[in-house]
C-alpha cells in the first residue's frame, strides 16, 4: 500500500508536502503503557509483535477480505516480523487444511493481485487453526496457551488483536469469555484490542445493550467497531477534500448549498444472504452505518485535529443533530422480477430463504434535516437499493443557483446549478459542474464539468478495502472506527422510522422492477421539494469508457 500517496504520480505532478496523518497509539510500537498522541507511527520504527486471532476462521469474510488484506499488508511490509494469525471456528480441521483452503481461495481471486508466492508463504506459515466453540470456556483457555506459544518472548501472549468475524449473536458471548479467561487484560507491555464487525445491534436498544455488555469487559479504546465504508480511500478523502483545501469550506453551509444527495446503488441482489436480509432490510443494512458515515464525513464540523477522538466527536455530534426521520419523509421498496445489466433477475420474494410474502425492503430513500446552524433548512436526500440499474456510490453537493441572471434571455431558473460530485465507487473521483459560454456570437450558456479521476493521478493499489482498517488497529489508531456514542446516535436517528415501518408493513411490494432506478414514490419524495434525483450512474465523461 502506498501510504504517502506518491506512488504512481506522473512526473509532472508535484510531490505532496508532509502527508496528513491521523492519530495513532504509540503503544503499537512500544508498550501499552504509553498513551495515544496525534503522531503516526514514527517512520522506520518497526511495528510491535502481534497476533491476530480471527473468530470465524472458516467464514467468507476471513477468506475473501481479511486474509487477502493481510497479504497486501505483507507485500508492502506493513506487518511486524513477529506476527501470527490464529483462526478459530466451530468445525473440525487442522492448520494444514485451513492453510490449504485459504491458499485456494486467495489464488482463485482476481482481487488479490500482488500476493505472490513469497508474500503468501511468509503469511501462511504464520497461520494456525484451532477448533473451538465460541461459547465454551475451554476454547478460551486453549487459546490463551496458543497465544503464549506464538509470542514466546512476550509474557501472556503479548499484543493481540481479536477479530470477531462472526454472526452478531456471538459478539457478546465471545467478549464475555475473553474477559473470563483474562485474555482482554492489557499490561504495560501488551495491548488487547477487539474488532467488531457489522451489524452492531439491530436497533437503538440492542446497540445500547451490546455497548453496555462489552464495556463491562473492555475499555472503549480497546474496541474497534468496523464500518467497511471507512476503509475506502475515497471516503477517507472526503476529509482531506474538505479540510486540506481552502476553497470548499467557506461555501460549505446553508448560505451556499441547496441540498445534498447521497446514493449507494447496487446491481446485486441479496447474493444468497436471504436469511440475514429478511431480518435486516435495506434501512438497517445500509443507512445508520454506511450512508450515515458518508453523511457525517460530508457534514461534520471541522475537528480540532486528526486525533481519533477529535474526529469521532465531531462525527457523533453531527449524527446527534439529525432531525428524527418520520415515515412521511421516507420511501421503501422491494424489487420484483426484471433484468440487471442484461441478466434476468428473479423477484426478491423468490430468493432462497425469503418469505413468499416478504415485507422486507430492498430499497430505501429518505429526506433528513440536520438541526444545527450550518445546515438548518438544507435537505439531505439519501437512497440505497439492491438490484438497481447501475452500481454507484456517490455524494453530490448541489450549490444554490446564482441569485440573479445577468444574461438576456437566460432566465435564472434555466441556469444549471453547480454540483460537486464525489464518486466513492466505482470510477473513484470528483467532478464539479458549472456554466460556461458556448462558443459563438450569441451569449449561450451551457453546463460543463471539471473532472478528477483517481486513476489519472495514482496507480491502483491492490486492495480489498480492509488493509487500512487492520493496519490502523495494529497501530492503535481508532479514527476510522465507530465509538459507542456514534453507533447509538445513528440508531437513534432511524429508530422512529424503524418503528413506523414495523407498525405498518408496506402494502405495495414488490414496487420496482429489478434493473430500474427504484420505486416511483422515491421520485415523488424529492419532486415535492421541486428537486430531482441525479440519474443513477451520473453523466460525467469517464462513465461508459468514453474518456
Ligand atoms: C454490506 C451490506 O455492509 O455492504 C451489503 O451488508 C452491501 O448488503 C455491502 O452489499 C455494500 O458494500 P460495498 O463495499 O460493496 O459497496
Amino acid at each position: 500500500m502506498d501510504r504517502d500517496g506518491t506512488q504512481g504520480r506522473t512526473p509532472s505532478q508535484p510531490r505532496p508536502g508532509k502527508p496528513l496523518t491521523r492519530g495513532s497509539d504509540p503503544a503499537a510500537t512500544a508498550g501499552a503503557g504509553e498513551r495515544a498522541t496525534a503522531a503516526k507511527r514514527p517512520s522506520g520504527r518497526p511495528l510491535a509483535p502481534a497476533t491476530l486471532t480471527i473468530f470465524g476462521a472458516g467464514g467468507d469474510l476471513t477468506s475473501r477480505l481479511i486474509v487477502p488484506a493481510l497479504g497486501h499488508l505483507v507485500r508492502v511490509k506493513e506487518l511486524p516480523d513477529s506476527f501470527a494469525v490464529i483462526g478459530i471456528d466451530h468445525n473440525d480441521g487442522t492448520t494444514e487444511q485451513w492453510r490449504q483452503r485459504l491458499t485456494e481461495t486467495v489464488q482463485g481471486s482476481r482481487r488479490d493481485a500482488g500476493i505472490d508466492e513469497d508474500v503468501w508463504s511468509w503469511l501462511v506459515q504464520r497461520m494456525h487453526y484451532m477448533r473451538g466453540d465460541f461459547t465454551e470456556p475451554d476454547t478460551f483457555s486453549r487459546l490463551g496457551k496458543l497465544l503464549s506459544d506464538q509470542q514466546p518472548g512476550q509474557s501472556g501472549g503479548g499484543n493481540v488483536l481479536f477479530y470477531l468475524a462472526v454472526g452478531d449473536r456471538f459478539f457478546g458471548p465471545i467478549i464475555d469469555q475473553l474477559g473470563r479467561a483474562g485474555l482482554a487484560c492489557q499490561s504495560e507491555n501488551a495491548w488487547r484490542r477487539v474488532i467488531i464487525e457489522k451489524p452492531f445491534g439491530h436497533d437503538f436498544a440492542s446497540a445500547k445493550a451490546l455497548n453496555a455488555r462489552i464495556l463491562k469487559v473492555l475499555s472503549e479504546d480497546q474496541i474497534y467497531r468496523i464500518d467497511h465504508f471507512l476503509g475506502k480511500e475515497t471516503v477517507q478523502n472526503i476529509l482531506v477534500l474538505r479540510f486540506a483545501n481552502g476553497i470548499f469550506e467557506p461555501l460549505w453551509n446553508r448560505d451556499h448549498i441547496d441540498h445534498v444527495q447521497i446514493t449507494a446503488a447496487e446491481t446485486v441482489g441479496v447474493e444468497g444472504r436471504g436469511r440475514f436480509y429478511e431480518q435486516t432490510g435495506a434501512l438497517r443494512d445500509m443507512v445508520p452505518n454506511h450512508l450515515f458515515q458518508l453523511l457525517a464525513m460530508i457534514a461534520m464540523e471541522p475537528p480540532i485535529s486528526f486525533n481519533a477522538d477529535a474526529v469521532r466527536a465531531k462525527k457523533t455530534e453531527l449524527l446527534q443533530a439529525i432531525h428524527p426521520i418520520g415515515a412521511g419523509d421516507a420511501v421503501r421498496g422491494q424489487y420484483g422480477a426484471g433484468s440487471v445489466l442484461g441478466k434476468k433477475v428473479e423477484n426478491y420474494r423468490r430468493e432462497p430463504n425469503v418469505a413468499a410474502n416478504s415485507a422486507t425492503e430492498t430499497y430505501v430513500a429518505l429526506k433528513l434535516g440536520v438541526d444545527n446552524w450550518r445546515w438548518a433548512g438544507v435537505p439531505f436526500y439519501l437512497r440505497t437499493g439492491k438490484a438497481l440499474s447501475t452500481r454507484t456510490t456517490e455524494i453530490s453537493v448541489q450549490f444554490r443557483q446564482a441569485p440573479y441572471s445577468l444574461f438576456r434571455d437566460t432566465p435564472v431558473e434555466k441556469l444549471p446549478a453547480n454540483v460537486l460530485t464525489l464518486r466513492i465507487q466505482p470510477d473513484e473521483g470528483l467532478s464539479v459542474s458549472f456554466s460556461a459560454k458556448r462558443p459563438g456570437a450569441e451569449i449561450e450558456i451551457d453546463g460543463v464539468e471539471m473532472d478528477f479521476a483517481y486513476r489519472d493521478y495514482f496507480a491502483p493499489i491492490a486492495s480489498v478495502g480492509y488493509e487500512t482498517l487492520i493496519y490502523d488497529c495494529l497501530i492503535g489508531d481508532a479514527t476510522l472506527f465507530q465509538r459507542a456514542d456514534t453507533v447509538e446516535a445513528a440508531w437513534c436517528a432511524v429508530q422512529g422510522l424503524l418503528d413506523a415501518w414495523a407498525r405498518a408493513p408496506a402494502g405495495d411490494f414488490p414496487n420496482y422492477a429489478a434493473g430500474g432506478a427504484g420505486p416511483e414514490a422515491a421520485d415523488r419524495l424529492i419532486a415535492r421539494d421541486g428537486r430531482a434525483w441525479r440519474p443513477l450512474g451520473g453523466s460525467h465523461r469517464h462513465r461508459n469508457g468514453d474518456a
